[in-house]
């Protein structure tokens, strides 16, 4: 495995991409940011891609390249799209940004990589057991990791609570548009976490997005059985996570060498 690999967050405002260590999950260079483009579809947004990988192929060499979706993927093929142009269902994204780039691309589930991260390098860092990620955002991301591997795709943002899709009554962006106070949005996330521990009984729940900057307004107001605490990579750990599991895709598909 290289040492470095670019890892790449397709986000709701921008796309974000910086290489990052494979070991110690630090940015080697400076992240680049570019707006997410408008409509941003699988096409307009492989573009933007395609300029990130650009940029840093003139600063270094890396392999392996990682890019998220705000969206379930399975080997590459994004399936829903809660919060992203309806044009991505179906799309093989995997197969798309490989071509335009003309080299291998490994996608995954924004939530999937942040969680990921976090157990590498960040808050859920040696965590045995049932660790559950969530990321507050425009929508609710989760990644679920047992014993510090990935059980892909888990949804938890959808889960029914009070007879709404949680998201849009839990999630960051409906604090913003609703114009709640910590306490009121922090009620929601009570009703929210509390459901989710119902259900799984997770070890620790790992509280990410932007918004985990201001943890300290709104974790203390929570009463959960499992310790819940702040991610510690906040903006970078989609970034750090995509390139972590490509980097590792890369190595497993690799022909062993022959002696
Ligand atoms: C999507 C998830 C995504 C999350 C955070 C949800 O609406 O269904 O796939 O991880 O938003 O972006």
């Amino acid at each position: 495995m290289s040492e470095v690999a670019l890892g790449i967050d397709f986000g709701g405002s921008g796309i974000k991409g910086a290489p990052v260590d494979l070991t110690s999950g630090a940015l080697v260079a400076e992240r680049l940011r570019i707006p997410t483009p408008e409509p941003a579809t699988p096409h307009t947004v492989a573009e933007v891609v395609a300029q990130i990988v650009e940029h840093f192929r003139r600063l270094l060499s890396y392999d392996a390249i990682g890019v998220t979706v705000p969206a379930v993927v399975t080997h590459g093929l994004v399936r829903t799209a809660a919060n992203i142009d309806a044009s991505w269902i179906g799309t093989d994204a995997g197969a798309l940004f490989s071509a335009r780039i003309a080299s291998p691309v490994y996608v995954v589930n924004d939530a999937d990589a942040a969680g990921v991260a976090e157990a590498r390098f960040g808050a859920a860092r040696d965590s045995a057991g049932l660790v559950v990620v969530t990321t507050l955002g425009t929508g609710i991301g989760s990644a679920l990791l047992f014993d510090g591997a990935l059980i892909p795709n888990s949804e938890l943002g959808h889960l029914q609570v009070d007879g709404h899709d949680a998201e849009t009554r839990a999630a960051s962006a409906a604090r913003e548009s609703e114009g709640l106070s910590w306490r009121e949005w922090a009620d929601r996330l009570q009703r929210y976490y509390g459901a989710l521990e119902d259900l799984l009984w997770p070890t620790l729940i790992v509280v990410g997005g932007g918004v985990s900057k201001k943890a300290d307004k709104f974790l203390p107001l929570l009463h959960l059985r499992a310790p819940i605490v702040a991610a510690q990579l906040r903006n970078e750990a989609g970034t750090v996570g995509a390139a972590v599991l490509a980097a590792e895709q890369l190595a497993a598909s690799a022909p062993i060498a022959s002696a």
